[in-house]
């Protein structure tokens, strides 16, 4: 199995609660390495650009505000099958249907303040990496 790389989220929910150290013991217990780490706010701009994806969904400007109401911790984790792992880990996007021992089913409050993102195909991680993180920032 390939090592990939993917983007990670902590989001404001979980930053507020001070569950930064909680997720990220989640996310080592699983073997995925955390090679880049940051804490930063994001302004409008920068949640637009990183959502664009979801510009016409009705839950979008909720959204926006929603991730740039307090700051964040975004993180490149590197790992055998890193895509789908965190995915898997991270649980579904409501917590009501997260699978047991998943972070959103441990910590999130509700399909909007779910506490972390992960990306959805290596294509997207490339990309939303490149967004987030200066390569002299990666660590691998
Ligand atoms: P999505 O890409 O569908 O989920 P995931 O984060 O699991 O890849 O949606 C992106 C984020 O948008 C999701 O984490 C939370 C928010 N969202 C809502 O607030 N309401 C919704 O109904 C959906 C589908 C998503």
């Amino acid at each position: 199995m390939a090592v990939e790389r993917t983007l990670s989220i902590l989001k404001p929910d979980a930053t507020e609660r001070n569950l930064t150290g909680k997720i990220n013991a989640v996310i080592e217990g699983a073997g995925l390495r955390i090679i880049a780490q940051k804490r930063v706010k994001w302004d409008a701009g920068d949640a637009a650009s990183f959502y664009a994806v979801h510009k016409a969904r009705p839950f979008y400007n909720d959204l926006v505000t929603y991730m740039t109401s307090a700051p964040i911790v975004v993180q490149v984790l590197e790992g055998e099958n890193a895509v789908a792992k965190y995915r898997e880990i991270m649980g579904a996007t409501n917590p009501e249907n997260a699978a047991d021992g998943t972070i959103r089913k441990l910590f999130a409050e509700n399909i909007e303040r779910n506490s972390v993102h992960g990306s959805d195909s290596a294509d997207n991680a490339a990309q939303e990496i490149g967004l987030v993180f200066q390569e002299s920032e990666i660590v691998g």
